[in-house]
């Protein structure tokens, strides 16, 4: 086991590493930015049929639902076409409204989910074109789905799921790339830019990871929190959530994700000065409102560890910390943003003295229901 960590103290930690190399794995073969290419092989004979589409549901759960919920926001942006985002488990019990004209896409790093296979298993009773985005070659959802295309990750280990969640976001990139082109959503500069963004992701990841120190020094700062509060706004809403999910799951602080703007009716509640309230706040549209939500923050304050873009002034001056990722298309941040909050997540478990690969009560697969 100890030869499988590779060095590393845990497979987590490996995992967070590998990143830069997964995601880069995930495209490889898949774009070409000099030429202005994307293409799945694996949906390629599905595209036009996507192309039509009326609306694309997905269906996930944990990790899987927020890289969905990531791919809505992509999906829509790009593509122009409607999304709606469900819990598998709720989906399977709800007698759901598709039909032939609807494609139904199962995000899975196993692709063993119980709730997620039983909702495939609806989807294509009700005569839905099925797709599955999944790490795990050959798996039962890879294998029902009408199509798919695999993240490429690599076996993951730790329990709290990290570079396949990355890969999941990098395929529904490329995903909703595609169908832009098909649909002629996006000017061709618009397009080229992203590509180009996209291929230098995996090297910026690298310079996130380069912050492990301060990453590790604000770790130590939060580490016996007792709550904690994560704020995104578009994009970056489901980043919160992920981050939010990768602290409760493996160091056992309540946490919570919000959008920024709700946490005036509900979260705000709970901010005094033992509460870290880890923002996103990098540049892009919703920047300002970001600023006033931290404004709000601080004005009870709450402690303040910010995400912000690489040169950013305006948070820095009223956060308690800040950690820096470079500037990329908006679209993209989700790639990068996510990168310190497993880290914060893993320091902050091994410092509480938990069991990172193996939390409590938790399973990497949970295929009973
Ligand atoms: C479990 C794991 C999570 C994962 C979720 C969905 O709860 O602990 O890390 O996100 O299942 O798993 P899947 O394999 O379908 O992505």
């Amino acid at each position: 086991e100890e030869l499988e960590k590779g060095g590393y103290e845990h497979f987590m930690l490996k995992e967070i590493h590998e990143q830069p190399r997964s995601i880069q794995d995930c495209f490889r073969g898949r774009l070409n930015a000099k030429d202005g290419w994307v293409q799945l092989g694996g949906i390629k004979d599905h595209i036009e049929k996507i192309g039509k589409a009326k609306r694309i549901i997905f269906v996930a759960c944990g990790t899987s639902w927020h890289a969905a919920l990531v791919g809505e926001y992509l999906f829509e942006d790009l593509a122009r076409i409607p999304v709606e985002v469900e819990y598998a488990s709720e989906f399977r019990y709800r007698n759901p409204i598709i039909g032939e004209d609807d494609i139904v896409i199962a995000i899975s790093q196993s692709g063993e989910t119980a709730d997620t296979l039983a909702a495939l298993d609806i989807a294509k009773k009700k005569g839905a074109t099925t797709l599955g985005i999944c790490n795990v070659v050959g798996s039962s959802i890879s294998r029902v789905t009408d199509a798919g295309s695999y993240t490429h990750a690599g076996p993951e280990i730790g329990v709290a799921s990290t570079k396949a969640f990355t890969a999941q976001v990098t395929v529904l990139t490329l995903m909703a790339l595609s169908i832009a082109k098909e649909r002629a959503t996006m000017s061709e500069s618009q397009f080229r830019t992203i590509l180009t963004e996209l291929e230098q992701i995996p090297n910026k990841v690298s310079k996130v990871l380069e912050q492990n120190d301060l990453i590790e020094h604000i770790s130590d700062v939060y580490q016996n929190a007792n709550n904690a509060l994560y704020l995104g706004r578009g994009s970056s809403f489901p980043v919160a959530l992920e981050g939010a999910l990768k602290l409760k799951e493996i160091s056992y602080i309540h946490a919570e994700g919000y959008p920024a703007a709700e946490m005036k009716h509900g979260p705000i509640a709970l901010i005094d000065e033992e509460m870290p309230v880890f923002v996103i706040a990098t540049q892009g549209t919703s920047y300002e409102k970001v600023v006033s939500n931290i404004q709000e923050v601080k004005a009870r304050k709450g402690k303040i560890i910010a995400i912000v873009t690489e040169g950013d002034t305006q948070v820095k001056a009223m956060a308690d910390h800040v950690i820096e990722i470079p500037d990329t298309d908006e679209n993209l941040v989700p790639l990068l943003a996510t990168i310190p909050l497993q880290l914060l997540s893993y320091h902050v478990a091994v410092m509480r003295g938990c069991n990172v690969d193996q939390p409590r009560n938790l399973a990497k697969s949970v295929t009973v229901e």
